[in-house]
């Protein structure tokens, strides 16, 4: 029996299937490339040493999604696939809700026609909002403030519907708060298409020298040196979170939902510090205006993921800091340096 994973050539997409295969699991992958690169499924199975089937398509052609649950013994699902650029989402909200909303309704679908009812989706902080405390826990109210994180949350309602509807389903939803950091071994990492919206590749790619400085979005928050306060993950720990998960997943019935974060704020001068020290690269930084919608305080209570699911993220901020320069400095131009086809 495999576990299905959708979006598995992306940035947590993949940490999680080397994990899945070092935990000997079997996995089908599917990805479309969209954000993300060929190469990437080279590098798992490389640094995996296992082979797994790989399809090349988008979850809107369900006909195709049919065929491979025809083809392989699927026991459970990992939902990553999606677009999730905020910016973009505001800008093409027609796109969002298509991609997202029409691919998960597609898995969901076939899913249930093949009687696999095992599901793990990947959802976001994002459902936050604007917290109204830190840290936040599974049931604070959501407020959604842009087309992705809507998206986000209309899926976590339709997946609490389909369970109310039938009781064999067994749903999580895993809301992630701020990924970052890659595989030790530096072969596989984030890489985003263009110029970065998140912090972390911003960072390395001013370290790099892609860059010439970074810009600090606002320094008059309402935080201890008034830069925003985020609760950075390592990815590899992220993944790990998968695989307890599923554990759970299989043997359980109904929908849970949990965050994985580490539970402890950092502010983004007391990031780009410790990469800083970390790397002992440069990171020339200038202050300029807060980006709109940026919260002041967003950090996660671990406690209920602790207890359920018995994970814990292990991984601190200077080794978040180190495998982001590692990924970054052996991949100057991210999966691009080597182009291969399946
Ligand atoms: C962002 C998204 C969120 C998404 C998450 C995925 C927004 C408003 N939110 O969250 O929906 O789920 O990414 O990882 O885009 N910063 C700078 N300079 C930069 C980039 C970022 O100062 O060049 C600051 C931001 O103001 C923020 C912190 O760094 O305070 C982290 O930013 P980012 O990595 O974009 O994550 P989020 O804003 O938490």
């Amino acid at each position: 029996m495999a576990v299905l994973v959708t979006g598995g050539a992306g940035y947590i997409g993949s940490h999680t299937c080397l994990e899945l295969l070092q935990a000997g699991c079997d996995i089908v992958v599917i990805d479309n490339f969209m954000n993300s690169s060929v190469e990437v499924v080279h590098r798992i199975r490389k640094l995996s040493g296992e082979n797994f089937q790989f399809y090349n398509m988008n979850l809107l052609d369900r006909d195709h999604l049919e065929q491979i649950f025809q083809k392989n013994k699927i026991e459970a699902c990992i939902h990553f696939a999606g677009v999730k650029a905020v910016g973009e989402s505001v800008r093409f909200p027609l796109l969002y809700y298509k991609q997202n909303l029409f691919s998960t309704i597609n898995l969901c679908r076939v899913m249930q026609k093949y009687g696999v009812k095992n599901l793990i989706f990947s959802s976001s902080a994002t459902v936050y909002g604007s917290p109204e405390k830190s840290p936040i826990t599974e049931d604070h109210v959501l407020h959604a403030t842009n087309p992705y994180g809507r998206t986000k949350w209309m899926i976590e309602e339709l997946l609490k519907d389909l369970s109310l509807s039938d009781q064999d389903w067994s749903i999580t939803i895993l809301r992630y708060f701020n990924p970052i950091g890659a595989h030790e071994s530096g072969e596989i990492g984030e890489d985003p298409k263009g110029m970065p919206n998140n912090l972390m590749p911003f960072v390395t790619r001013v370290a790099a020298g892609e860059y010439p400085m970074l810009e600090i979005f606002g320094d008059q928050y309402p935080t201890k040196d008034g830069t925003c306060i985020r609760d950075y993950i390592h990815v590899v720990d992220l993944a790990c979170g998968h695989l307890k998960a599923l554990e759970k997943t299989i043997s359980a019935r109904g929908v849970d939902i949990y965050n994985l974060g580490t539970g402890q704020g950092y502010s983004v001068l007391e990031l780009v510090n410790t990469f800083e020290a970390v790397t002992g690269m440069e990171i020339p930084y200038q202050i300029s205006k807060p980006r709109a919608g940026d919260v002041a305080i967003c950090y996660a209570d671990v406690t209920k993921a602790e207890r359920e699911l018995g994970w814990r993220a292990v991984r601190g901020i200077e080794e978040m800091c180190r495998d982001s320069w590692n990924w970054q400095s052996k991949n100057p131009i991210g999966y691009c340096s080597e182009v291969k086809t399946l």
